[in-house]
């Protein structure tokens, strides 16, 4: 079994490599910037080494930009007096390490102007979080281009901290990926926080009706309801080592204490409890599949050619 999907992976990173069908490959910038994987790295990791909460955020914000418009960059616009940008929804407030990407930028444009994407300097440095944070390395295609749209109202198609396993199923399914995939990619909650503001209607004293969660476990949910007393913004873990990059996750959900509605409901659907319990078990098995999910999510509508352009600075359409 082990063989097997090993090979399949070596399949698709292989195909990856050959087929440029999306315009991406493997070390696109060897010529045009050699030295622009190692900046991006050496960038994330003097960040990370001061603070390692960023990690989660780097991640979620690349998440956040495939999922919308495809990986492009569009995550990282500001908005302007014409324009309310995906910044600025509500649901970006755990995307945190703007400040990381900016300075990998600055450094790339003094050695190589003009020819590294935004969206592919977003898509290494979450790759270069997971693996800081004791997760898989892995290399990915690069040769992205920066999107020219960043709508407010595009975020809606984000997944909610409310959905249960169909509508995450439904959301995820839309991009091409499998109820596993979806498991896998929910796994990313290994790294960070939620605040209160996402599952205080769980918890029965901040519910109109009173009513609490059942799938809650009750001293769990005793613990969230004293901390959310401090307010809404008050962040809570995703699990007890939200800085590392391992399996508890999924240990967590299994014991009733996922944070938000979306992280119980997989462990209560029936249908994908198993890759809950088999993912708790094999560390080793989540990280690989992991790896396999993000690559392809990594791919989701990339700008190529004229679709796109390299921008100057992260924060502006050229
Ligand atoms: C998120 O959006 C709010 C407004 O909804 C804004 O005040 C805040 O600066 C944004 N956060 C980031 C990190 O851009
Ligand atoms: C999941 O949520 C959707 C949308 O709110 C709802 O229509 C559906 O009945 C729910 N499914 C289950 C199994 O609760």
């Amino acid at each position: 079994m082990i063989s097997d999907w090993y090979i399949t992976a070596l399949f698709l990173l292989i195909l990856q490599a050959i087929s440029c069908s999306n315009g991406l490959s493997m070390d696109y910038y060897a010529f045009s910037c050699p030295s622009a994987e190692s900046m991006v790295m050496n960038t994330v990791f003097q960040a990370l080494n001061k603070d390692p909460t960023l990690a989660a955020g780097l991640l979620r914000m690349h998440f956040h930009d495939c999922f919308i418009q495809g990986c492009d960059g569009s995550v990282l616009i500001d908005s302007t007096k014409d324009n309310t940008a995906e910044k600025d929804s509500p649901a970006n407030l755990s995307l945190r390490g703007f400040e990381i990407i900016d300075d990998a930028k600055n450094l790339l444009e003094d050695s190589c102007p003009g020819m590294v994407s935004c969206a592919d300097i977003l898509a290494m440095a979450a790759r270069d979080s997971v693996f800081f944070a004791g997760g898989p390395v892995y290399d990915i295609p690069t040769g992205r281009k920066d999107g020219r749209r960043s709508r407010i109202e595009d975020t809606i198609n984000l997944p909610q901290p409310s959905f249960n396993a169909s509508s995450l199923i439904r959301i995820f399914g839309q991009h091409g990926f499998s109820a596993q995939e979806m498991v896998v990619l929910s796994g990313g909650h290994t790294l960070g926080v939620a605040r209160c503001s996402s599952f205080k209607n769980r918890l029965s004293q901040f519910d109109p009706t009173h009513q609490q969660d059942p799938s809650l476990d009750p001293s769990f949910a005793k613990f969230l309801s004293q901390k959310c007393l401090a307010g809404d913004n008050t962040a809570v873990a995703f699990d007890a080592s939200p800085n590392i990059f391992d399996n508890n996750y999924f240990n967590t959900i299994q014991r009733g204490a996922g944070l938000l509605f979306s992280d119980q409901a997989l462990f209560n659907s029936p249908m994908i409890r198993g890759l809950v319990n088999l993912y708790s078990m094999d560390r080793a098995l989540f990280s690989f599949h992991f790896q396999q999910a993000i690559i392809k999510m990594g791919l989701l509508d990339v700008k190529e050619g004229d679709e796109g352009e390299i921008r100057l600075n992260c924060h502006r359409i050229n």
